[in-house]
């Protein structure tokens, strides 16, 4: 286990944040996890669980113990001819596992290449990208209660995925810190090309369709948009999409007829979060040393020395738009702290 006191999480956080937690706890083993949580010091102090720190936006210092997991390991634990059981510590690089299934010849996951963060994330998140999210593939998760040190595994079902929407997050927040996350992967050949451009970027190449050059692909329509965070601070979309009610969005559809749109459940249209922004004129603008992405609005980004209060006063002005132009209330994706 790695233990410091007064640590600087500027390593730990995408946005780039040069704030310090009172202590930081790196276990590598469940029981060291589960001796942690049990020890005096954990049952007082505030504990943040963080995973690679990119859907984080520190607001100051942490006044507590941040835990990080170094939980590691691919493994396989069934098989038939369709289909593979895969389970993974919660402390793999999301990418690096992708990578690794895309290597294997295993359908599912590379859709979701180079997403930042930590597998353990994947099911607290419900990370997605072009029309994939991780509950299509998540079979079940394994966890440790903060309060107990008990185990308990979560079957995808009782998991409460919805739209980058968990129990983890919501309803159990705090209450449960998973270590390894079972995927369900397909063995013989299935993509999904149907989201955005990625159909036609694979036909501009022309080729044979394969998981290595569909992964090729969606790597390199994220580098063209997306920021890389070595580079400038930012946490992926700074806003989810919102879902608007059928009504508001025949209404907008009125006056703005390219208004892009994906189908939603229960009489709701989700609109893209981006594309509000860009159209009340955010693209490319800053306030200070917060700045909108140049090539995609919805990315707040750290120009060099922001703090969170920048980032937060940028995002304030950025939904005041939103609201005023189209009536409709952008929500945060990434978490204050
Ligand atoms: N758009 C604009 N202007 C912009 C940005 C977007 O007009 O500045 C339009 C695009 O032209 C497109 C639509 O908005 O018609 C959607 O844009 P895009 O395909 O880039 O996806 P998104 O809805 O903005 C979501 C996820 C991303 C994920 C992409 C691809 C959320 C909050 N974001 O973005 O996830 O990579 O789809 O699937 O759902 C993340 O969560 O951090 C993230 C990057």
């Amino acid at each position: 286990m790695k233990d410091y006191n007064h640590y600087s999480l500027l390593a730990h956080n995408t946005f780039g944040m040069d704030v310090c937690a009172d202590r930081f706890v790196e276990y590598e083993s469940v029981e060291e996890l589960r001796c942690f949580l049990l020890s005096p010091e954990a049952k007082t102090g505030r504990l943040l669980h963080i995973g690679a720190g990119s859907n984080l936006l520190f607001t100051g210092d942490f006044p507590g113990i941040i835990l990080h997991s170094a939980l590691r390991g691919i493994e396989v634990i069934a098989e038939t001819d369709k289909e593979i059981w895969v389970r993974v510590g919660a402390g793999e690089v999301w990418d690096d596992f992708v990578a690794h299934t895309v290597r294997c010849g295993w359908y599912g996951a590379e859709n979701l290449s180079l997403i930042p963060g930590e597998v353990g994330a994947s099911a607290v998140q419900n990370i997605g990208a072009y029309g994939v999210e991780a509950k299509n593939l998540i079979v079940q998760v394994e966890t440790v209660a903060c309060q107990t040190g008990e185990t308990r595994l979560f079957q995808a079902d009782e998991c409460g995925y919805a739209y980058r929407r968990s129990v983890f997050k919501e309803e159990l927040k705090g209450q449960y810190i998973v270590t390894h996350v079972t995927y369900r992967l397909g063995k013989q050949p299935c993509f999904r090309l149907d989201y955005g451009n990625i159909r036609s970027e694979l036909e501009k190449e022309g080729g044979e369709l394969t998981l290595q050059r569909l992964r090729e692909v969606i790597v390199r329509i994220r580098q063209e948009k997306l920021p890389d965070p070595a580079v400038t601070g930012n946490a992926g979309s700074f806003f989810m999409n919102p879902l608007v009610p059928d009504a508001l969005f025949q209404e907008l559809k009125r006056s703005y007829p390219d208004l892009p749109h994906y189908p939603a459940t229960s009489g709701k249209v989700k609109l893209p979060a981006g594309w509000l922004i860009d159209r009340c004129g955010w693209k490319g603008r800053a306030l200070g040393r917060a700045g909108v992405h140049p090539r995609q609005a919805l990315v707040l980004v750290n120009l060099g020395g922001a703090t969170g209060t920048d980032i937060l006063r940028l995002a304030a002005a950025i939904q005041a738009s939103v609201r005023e132009r189209f009536g409709i209330e952008l929500c945060p994706e990434v978490n204050y702290i």
